[in-house]
């Protein structure tokens, strides 16, 4: 591959970002966070590095997430986020100026957002580039023909949102998005913890308890239970407390409640064909939400519907990246070679 143009995909998410290249599969996966030295301006680590400064930073650094409830919250870190990951592939020896560039992003990505990152791909030389929702690649990585006369409906619950959305022919038919998702959790859980046990704790201890303990089912046979540290608001002092599993599932069945309802608003939003489709075939579960214990009988028992999880929920999108570079700029018609 080396010195040629290539084929390249990347998902943008909230909170992961992923790249592919063609006949190299995928090449980057690390969390959507930039470091910067805030005196010098300059980008001081990326990705996992980066992640782990969050919430231990000092006053010369600044930790950014650029992206935030699927929409672009700060444009120029998210643009020096993108330089990182395009020096990258120039390390690999990608020749930027005959490849092709595929974009995902979360589908509330404004179209003047779209195009700065257009913008940042042409000056880096990538001349072919394009922009697509994340929620049609993934419905390809996760193995619907979304090119058939037939619908498929697809829940994709990730860091910032949950995009939901009726495919057909190649298109998105109906969408919904919700910012109940993967974030909202882990705030869920940080001002519960406040409320109950009157203690500070950080997003990354957040995000630690949901994935240990975050359930959507409905009997727990065996409650598990997790032990955090974090900051007593009253002595402000560090402590350590341990929480139950069914608090923390009582928080994601309010949360998964806005969910249903916005899948709700879908199903009947869809015309009656694409209907029969979805209650033949059921729905598919993706990105990082699919990950949750219980998540399948859940929607099951909501919706009245067979559901199905993605097989690699995290990375379907930048899989399903690789067909939609097949056929650039028209999705109405289905590549010959796949
Ligand atoms: N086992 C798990 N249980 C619960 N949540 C999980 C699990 N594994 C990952 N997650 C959550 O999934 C989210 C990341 O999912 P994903 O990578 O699909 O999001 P994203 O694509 O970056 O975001 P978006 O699509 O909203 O822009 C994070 O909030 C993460 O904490
Ligand atoms: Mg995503």
């Amino acid at each position: 591959m080396a010195g040629k143009g290539v084929k390249i995909g990347v998902d943008l998410g909230t909170v992961n970002t992923l790249v592919y290249i063609n006949g190299q599969g995928v090449i980057y996966n690390e969390p959507s966070v930039i470091a910067f030295d805030r005196k010098t301006k300059k980008c001081i680590a990326v990705g996992k590095e980066a992640k782990d400064m969050v919430g231990k930073e000092h006053d010369h650094i600044d930790v950014i997430k650029p992206l935030e409830g699927g929409v672009i919250s700060d444009l120029e870190a998210t643009k020096a986020y993108l330089q990182y990951v395009f020096e990258k592939l120039e390390h690999i020896n990608v020749k930027f100026k005959k490849s092709t560039l595929l974009i995902c992003c979360p589908s509330e990505v404004t179209n003047i957002e779209k195009n700065a990152m257009g913008q940042l791909a042409t000056q880096v030389g990538i001349r072919d580039v394009f922009i697509e929702e994340e929620i049609k690649a993934g419905a390809i990585g996760a193995g619907i023909d979304i090119f058939a006369p037939q619908g498929a409906m697809i829940i994709d619950i990730g860091g910032g949102t949950s995009d939901i959305g009726v495919l057909a022919l190649g298109d998105l038919v109906v969408s919904e998005s919700t910012r109940i998702a993967g974030n909202y959790l882990d705030n869920q859980i940080t001002k519960y913890v406040k409320m109950k046990y009157n203690m500070a704790i950080g997003n990354k201890t957040a995000e630690t308890i949901k994935i240990k303990l975050g359930t959507l089912k409905e009997t727990l046979e065996e409650e598990k239970e997790y032990a955090f540290s974090g900051r007593n608001l009253k002595t402000g002092l560090p402590c350590k407390m341990t929480v139950k599993q069914s608090e923390i599932r009582d928080i994601f069945l309010r949360a998964f409640e806005t969910i249903t309802n916005t899948a709700k608003k879908v199903l009947q939003q869809s015309p009656p064909e694409l209907a029969a489709d979805i209650f033949n075939d059921g729905i598919i579960i993706n990105g990082g939400g699919a990950l949750i214990e219980g998540v399948q009988a859940y929607f099951e028992n909501q919706l009245n519907l067979k559901i199905k999880i993605a097989e690699n929920p995290l990375t379907a999108i930048v899989e399903g990246s690789k067909l939609l570079l097949k056929n650039r700029g028209n999705y109405l018609v289905k590549p010959a070679d796949v």
